[in-house]
């Protein structure tokens, strides 16, 4: 009897951390494939050095990825605390804690002014409450790639229709984005 308890309040506390970005405006974790994650990355052109931000990193895949695959330094943001540990574990496993690293917290909340490149797969809702955001603390030459979800009043520089990537770029001396 005190396994079952134990397995359900388990199963209910991931449950609930699954939801939880929900009440906080965001939108749960569904893990982009990795075809594609080496697409958004490709498409940024990100560059050894160069800062990645995963805003809403789930399990680290993309933060890892831009890290093992592109030489850049990565910052994932994550509100969910068990994926926030799961990324922690896999990037202190894979010996990249140089390179990468996770915050614990909200993405809104994120200051963003070093990013070169920032990667998102979250829902439409979000990317039209982050766009002010983007615009205000990007530097520019910063490139934003974006699955599935657009930013409705930016122009994109690429698109890729087929894999649904749109890539935004913050023009030097211009401000494009936006
Ligand atoms: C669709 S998943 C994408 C995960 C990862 N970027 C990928 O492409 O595989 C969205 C992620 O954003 C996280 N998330 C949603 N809203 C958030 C918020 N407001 N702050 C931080 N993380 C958030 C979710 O917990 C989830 O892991």
């Amino acid at each position: 009897m005190g396994w079952i308890i134990f397995i359900l309040v388990v199963f209910a506390a991931l449950l609930f951390f699954w939801f939880f970005p929900v009440l906080i405006g965001g939108i749960p974790w569904q893990p982009t494939d990795m075809r594609r994650v080496r697409k958004m990355l490709t498409m940024a052109q990100v560059k050894p050095d160069e800062v990645v931000y995963d805003l809403g990193c789930g399990d680290g895949r993309i933060v890892i990825a831009a890290v093992r695959e592109f030489g850049a330094k990565a910052v994932g943001v994550e509100a969910n605390p068990w994926l926030y540990l799961v990324s922690w574990i896999r990037i202190f496993l894979l010996g990249l804690w140089r390179s990468a690293r996770v915050v614990l917290g909200n993405l809104y909340h994120q200051d963003l002014s070093q990013a070169d490149v920032v990667t998102l797969f979250l829902f439409q809702h979000v990317n039209d409450h982050l766009e002010e955001k983007l615009k205000r603390e990007l530097k520019p030459g910063a490139r934003v790639v974006s699955y599935v979800w657009v930013f409705k009043n930016w122009e994109p520089s690429q698109v890729d229709t087929e894999g649904r990537l749109y890539l935004y770029e913050k023009e030097r001396g211009r401000e494009n984005v936006g």
